[in-house]
Parts: structure tokens; C-alpha cells; sequence
């Protein structure tokens, strides 16, 4: 059986990246290999809100984004009543495998992380020493439940490696070269694994950016939607046919992606269709598209949110089962690493 575990930050509102590189991976990861016995996976989904703290947060905005973060997972095809969802902090063994692991990590094996030079940027005296350990706490969060597989993005990929280093490190130092932690392999696929910024296609689209008009929220109505993909940047030629014609258009490429992992087609199919029409023909029937496959998650959201006491139970259900699965791997960790117990 695969272990399947993944999480996202409460961080604004989830994004069409968040949805097309990871989300839908995860539900289809769910559904896989499902019978009449269940599913064949077993599924844990994490809202990291631990995370979340890393960078100054709203500690109003906290939990209700925990909870909005939830119900964009369920939302989106997640069942709890077949895969847990939990927030990180109803498990205290991450933060303890975390801190297991941050005593035991190279500072250079950081100092490597591109995703913290990005998010420190000039301001790196002031960035929070949980910025820099974040991947510790992340490969935490995997390792703890000895997961197999990590459906994420292209920009995680990273933070996977790492994790898949400090596995090794531990058994060869802790366990004698023998595996106590699995290698966890990432699931990175899709037509859409690193989704860019509407309007700047060397930028990662990110919940983060200053600029609503960079994304498209998860939340976004219909006419919001319609408004952002019409806004796209694009150029002055025409829709390309192949890959050749993509090249130096970053823009353009990324919105071919963006209807392939849609519409379930390759890239190849989309310009197939599209090559040599004007954008005024491809964006209006992007925008259909994206309508068309996310308001039924927008509106299902907004159902669940209204109801919040009911997210809280899945929530603490998803967390029972967590702790559960979690708390032995701290508990043989600790014993492999020589503590009193
Ligand atoms: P986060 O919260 O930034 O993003 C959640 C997931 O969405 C993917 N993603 C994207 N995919 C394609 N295009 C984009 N523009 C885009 N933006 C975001 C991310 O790759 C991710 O899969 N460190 C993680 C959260 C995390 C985690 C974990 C993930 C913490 N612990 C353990 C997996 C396993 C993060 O900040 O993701």
C-alpha cells in the first residue's frame, strides 16, 4: 500500500498553482486503485499552519484560514471519510520529529534552499530562523508518517530532496545503514506543475503576490475569473501550434498549460486546436473553461464554510487518526537516537 501524504500553507487564499500542481493530484491519488474494499492509498492531507507562523502572520485570519484551507481540500474532491485531513498543529509530533532533525542537520544542507534566498530576499537578518529551518520542519511532516509518495509542484522539489537526504542520514547514523525511514518519492505531474503569474511568466503564480490580478483564486467568482484571463498578458501574435512557437513567450506558454490541465489534454492537443487563432478567440474560451471546472469548487466552499463546526469535526477526526499513525514514529525515533524513555 502507498502512503500518500501532502500539505499546503493557510497562507491568503488557495490558487489555481495550488489546485493544478498538487490538489487535483491528490485526489486522484485518493481515487486510485478504489473498489469496493476502499482505496488502495492511504491518504493524509496536512494544513501546515505551523508554517504559516514562519512569516508574520494574522492571528485572527489563523484558524479560519485553517478551516478555508480544509474546505478548499474537500471542496475539490478530497472525501474524509477516505483520506484525513488534519492542521499540523493537532499533531504535536511534527514539531518534535522537527526539532529531532533540526539538531541533526548541516546548516549547509539549508543554506542550499533556493526557496528561502527567494523569500528572505535583501532582508534575510530580519527573515525568521523558522523561514530558514522550514524544509526541516517540512521533511518532519513527511518522514513522520513514513510516507511514500508526496504529490506536490515543481517548486517543492527542492524540499523533497532534502527530505529524502535527512532519511538517509538518519538511518545510516541512527539505525545502522538499515531503513527506518523510507525514501519518500514526489509525484510531481500534469500539464500544469509550476503555474505562472498571469501577468509575468517568469514569476510563480503564488497566493503571496502583492497583485490579486497575478492569480486566480480558488474563491474567485465567475466574472473575476472571466475579468483575470482576459487581462493575461499575452503578445501580439497568434496562438502558437507547437513548442518552437512558445519560446520567448512565457505568458502565452504558461496559458496553453493552464487549458491543457483543464481540460485533461496535453499541450500538444490545445494548439492542436488553437494554433494560429487570435487570443481574442483562445482567452474567452480559457475563461469559459475555468469557470466551468471551478465554480462548482467556489461554490461548494462557500457551502462548507458556512458551516464551520462541521470542518472542525473532520478536522479533529483527521487529527485522531494523525497523532495516531504519527506519535510512534517520534516515540521510535527518540529510542533509535539513545533518550532516556
Ligand atoms: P504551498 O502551500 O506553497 O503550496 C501548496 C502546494 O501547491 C503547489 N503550488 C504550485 N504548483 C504549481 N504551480 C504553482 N504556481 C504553485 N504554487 C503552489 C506547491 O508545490 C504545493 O504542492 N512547503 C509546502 C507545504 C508543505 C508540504 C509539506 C508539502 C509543508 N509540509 C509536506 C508536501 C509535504 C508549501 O509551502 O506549499
Amino acid at each position: 500500500m502507498k502512503r500518500i501524504l501532502s500539505c499546503m500553507q493557510p497562507t491568503n487564499r488557495l490558487q489555481l498553482g495550488n489546485y493544478l500542481g498538487a490538489l487535483r493530484n491528490w485526489v486522484a491519488l485518493q481515487d486510485e486503485g478504489q473498489d469496493e474494499n476502499g482505496s488502495a492509498n492511504e491518504c493524509l492531507y496536512g494544513v501546515v499552519d505551523l508554517h504559516a507562523i514562519t512569516v508574520p502572520h494574522n492571528r485572527e485570519a489563523l484558524a479560519n484560514s485553517t478551516r478555508e484551507t480544509a474546505a478548499a481540500y474537500i471542496a475539490a474532491g478530497v472525501d474524509p471519510d477516505r483520506s484525513y485531513i488534519f492542521a499540523q498543529s493537532a499533531v504535536p509530533a511534527h514539531a518534535q520529529l522537527a526539532w529531532l532533525f533540526t539538531a541533526t542537520t548541516p546548516m549547509g544542507w539549508l543554506d542550499r534552499m533556493t526557496q528561502f534566498k527567494e523569500k528572505a530576499g535583501k532582508n534575510k537578518e530580519r527573515a525568521s530562523a523558522g523561514l530558514y529551518s522550514y524544509p526541516i520542519l517540512m521533511a518532519a511532516d513527511i518522514l513522520v508518517y513514513k510516507a511514500t509518495h508526496v504529490p506536490v509542484g515543481d517548486d517543492q522539489k527542492q524540499h523533497l530532496e532534502l527530505a529524502r537526504d535527512i532519511a538517509s542520514s538518519f538511518n545510516e547514523k541512527f539505525n545502522g545503514g538499515e531503513e527506518f525511514f523510507p525514501q519518500p518519492e514526489p509525484v510531481i505531474t500534469g500539464a500544469a506543475t509550476r503555474v505562472m503569474s498571469l501577468r509575468d511568466g517568469t514569476q510563480k503564480m503564488s497566493k503571496s503576490a502583492e497583485s490579486d490580478m497575478t492569480r486566480i483564486n480558488l474563491t474567485d467568482d465567475a466574472d473575476t475569473i472571466s475579468k483575470k484571463i482576459k487581462k493575461a498578458k499575452t503578445d501580439a501574435g497568434v496562438v502558437p501550434s507547437n513548442d518552437k512557437e512558445c519560446e520567448g513567450r512565457p505568458e502565452v506558454a504558461n496559458l496553453i498549460g493552464i487549458y491543457a490541465a483543464l481540460s485533461d489534454q496535453t499541450k500538444e492537443q490545445v494548439m492542436a486546436e488553437f494554433g494560429g487563432q487570435q487570443f481574442g478567440v483562445f482567452k474567452p474560451a480559457l475563461a469559459d473553461l475555468a469557470v466551468e471546472k471551478l465554480s462548482p469548487i467556489t461554490n461548494r466552499m462557500n457551502e462548507l464554510m458556512a458551516d464551520p463546526a462541521e470542518i472542525d469535526a473532520i478536522l479533529r477526526a483527521g487529527a485522531d487518526k494523525a497523532n495516531e499513525l504519527a506519535q510512534p514514529t517520534v516515540d521510535e525515533t527518540m529510542k533509535l537516537m539513545g533518550f532516556w524513555s
